[in-house]
C-alpha cells in the first residue's frame, strides 16, 4: 500500500499555527505531507517547525533556482494526491479566484491537476465582504472544495462570528474524504449505506418562536464524517446546528421532528442507521399562524403539547425487509444512565444504544468531549472520556467489525 500525499499550502494568518497539528495528525494517519509556505505564513510559524513535523523540506520561493532545479513547481503541484490550503486568507482567496501566479503558493495552485481543499480563516467582516463572497462563488464554480470556517471568538478582542479556521481534525476529515479514505486505513464500510441523525429539532410555536434543546450536533456530525471516511455512502439528516456540513456526506437539513422522520424514511433503505439527534419529544398541538401577541392584562398563553413521532422506534420496529440491518440509538440521561439505556434498548427495539450522561456538570451537551457506555444484547461497556471525534471513530470501527462479522464466511475452495 502506498501513502496518500497532501501538498499543504500554509497561508499567512494567526491560524497558521494550527497547521502544525494538522501535519502531525495527518502523518499519524499515514498521510505524507509536503509543505509550501507563503511569505506571510513565515510570520506566524517557522519553516523549521514545519519541516521537522512534515519530515520533509519546506518550499517557499518560486524564484529559488535550487528549488526549481530539484523539483519544479509544476511537479510539486502534481506529485500530491490533494492540495490543501490552510489557512486561506481573504487575499489568498482573491488571488486564487483571479488566477494569480506571482509566488510559489499561487503558481502551484494554478499548475495543479489535483483536487483542492481550502480552509479559509479571516476576520468575520472580511469573510462576509461582498468581494470575498464573489471570490468564493467563483472558486466553488471552479470545483474548489471548502472546509469551514467556523463561528466563534476571533484572535482580535471582542470580534466574533464566522471566520475561524476549521479545526485540524475537521480539515483532516475533509481531506480524507476527498482522498477516498485515510492514509493506510482500511475502508470497512465501503459499499454500505449509512443514515445518521444529528442535532436538535426546532418545534414551532408561532412564526417566530420554537421549542428546542441544547444539542450541538457535534457527536452526530462526527459520526457521519467518520462513516464517510470508512468508505460508507452517508446521508446525514441534521436539525439546525452551527456546524459546517461534513465533507463527503450528503446532508439534509431539517427543522422539526416530523421533517426529520420524513427525510430519514426517504433516505432508506440503508444498511446502518445511527440516531444521534436530540429529537424534541413534544411539539405544540397547533402552531399559531400569526405571532402570538401579549393581550394586555390577560393571562399568559398555555401551550398544549403533543408527542412527536419517535424516529428511532419507528425505524427500528419497521418490517424486517425495510429495517436497516444495524440500528443504533443514543440515550441522553441525567441519572441511572446504564439502567435507563438498557430499558431504551428494549423499548425502542434497536440493536445498540450509546448512552451518555447529559447532566449540566458533565459538560457533554454542547461540549467537545464525551463519555459513553455502549449497550448491546451482550452487556454494557463503559468507554473512557474522549473527544466526540474519538467516540465517533471508535463507534465506526465497532460497526466495521460487526459488519465484517455478518458477512458470510468465504467458502473454502
Ligand atoms: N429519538 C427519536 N425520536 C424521538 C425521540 C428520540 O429518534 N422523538 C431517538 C434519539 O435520537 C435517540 C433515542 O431516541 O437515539 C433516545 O433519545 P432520548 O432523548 O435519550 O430518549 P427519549 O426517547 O426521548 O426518552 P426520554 O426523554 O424519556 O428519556
Amino acid at each position: 500500500m502506498t501513502h496518500k500525499r497532501i501538498l499543504l499550502i500554509i497561508g499567512g494568518g494567526i491560524a497558521a499555527y494550527k497547521c502544525l497539528e494538522l501535519i502531525r495528525r495527518a502523518r499519524e494517519r499515514g498521510i505524507a505531507v509536503r509543505c509550501v509556505m507563503t511569505t506571510a505564513a513565515g510570520q506566524f510559524v517557522t519553516p523549521l517547525s514545519v519541516a521537522a513535523l512534515s519530515n520533509d523540506r519546506v518550499f517557499r520561493d518560486l524564484f529559488d533556482l535550487n528549488e526549481e532545479r530539484e523539483i519544479g513547481h509544476i511537479r510539486l503541484s502534481r506529485e500530491a494526491d490533494l492540495v490543501v490550503v490552510a489557512p486561506a486568507s481573504a487575499d489568498l482567496l482573491a488571488k486564487m479566484a483571479g488566477g494569480h501566479a506571482d509566488d510559489l503558493a499561487t503558481a502551484v495552485l494554478m499548475a495543479t491537476d489535483k483536487p483542492v481543499l481550502v480552509a479559509p480563516a479571516m476576520n468575520p467582516r472580511m469573510w462576509q465582504h461582498p468581494a470575498t463572497r464573489r471570490n468564493l462563488a467563483l472558486l466553488r464554480g471552479d470545483g474548489v472544495h471548502f472546509v469551514g470556517p467556523n463561528s466563534g471568538e476571533m484572535a482580535e478582542r471582542g470580534e466574533a462570528g464566522p471566520g475561524r479556521m476549521a479545526e485540524p481534525h475537521e480539515i483532516l476529515a475533509a481531506a480524507e474524504a476527498m482522498l477516498g479514505g485515510s492514509g493506510l486505513v482500511e475502508r470497512p464500510l465501503a459499499g454500505k449505506r449509512v443514515v445518521v441523525t444529528s442535532g436538535p429539532t426546532h418545534e414551532p410555536i408561532d412564526p417566530v418562536r420554537y421549542i428546542a434543546n441544547r444539542s450541538s450536533g457535534k457527536q452526530g456530525h462526527a459520526i457521519a464524517a467518520a462513516a464517510a471516511r470508512a468508505g460508507a455512502d452517508v446521508v446525514l439528516v441534521s436539525g439546525p446546528v452551527g456546524l459546517p456540513d461534513p465533507a463527503g456526506v450528503a446532508v439534509v437539513h431539517v427543522e422539526s421532528a416530523r421533517d426529520m422522520l420524513d427525510r430519514v424514511k426517504a433516505a432508506l433503505p440503508a444498511d446502518i442507521a445511527i440516531f444521534a439527534a436530540a429529537v424534541a419529544d413534544w411539539r405544540v398541538a397547533s402552531e399559531a399562524t400569526e405571532k402570538i401577541k401579549k393581550a394586555g392584562g390577560t393571562a399568559a398563553p398555555t401551550l398544549e403539547l403533543v408527542e412527536n413521532p419517535d424516529i428511532l422506534r419507528s425505524i427500528a420496529k419497521s418490517p424486517r425487509k425495510e429495517r436497516p440491518g444495524l440500528v443504533i440509538g443514543f440515550a441522553a440521561e441525567t441519572q441511572n444512565v446504564i439502567e435507563h439505556a438498557r430499558a431504551k434498548l428494549q423499548s425502542k427495539g434497536c440493536d445498540w444504544i450509546v448512552a451518555n450522561d447529559v447532566s449540566p456538570q458533565t459538560g457533554i451537551m454542547g461540549g467537545d468531549m464525551n463519555r459513553v457506555h455502549l449497550i448491546t444484547a451482550a452487556g454494557a461497556e463503559s468507554w473512557p472520556q474522549m473527544s466526540k471525534e474519538a467516540v465517533a471513530g471508535e463507534l465506526i470501527a465497532r460497526i466495521g467489525r460487526q459488519v465484517a462479522g455478518q458477512r458470510p464466511p468465504a467458502r473454502a475452495k
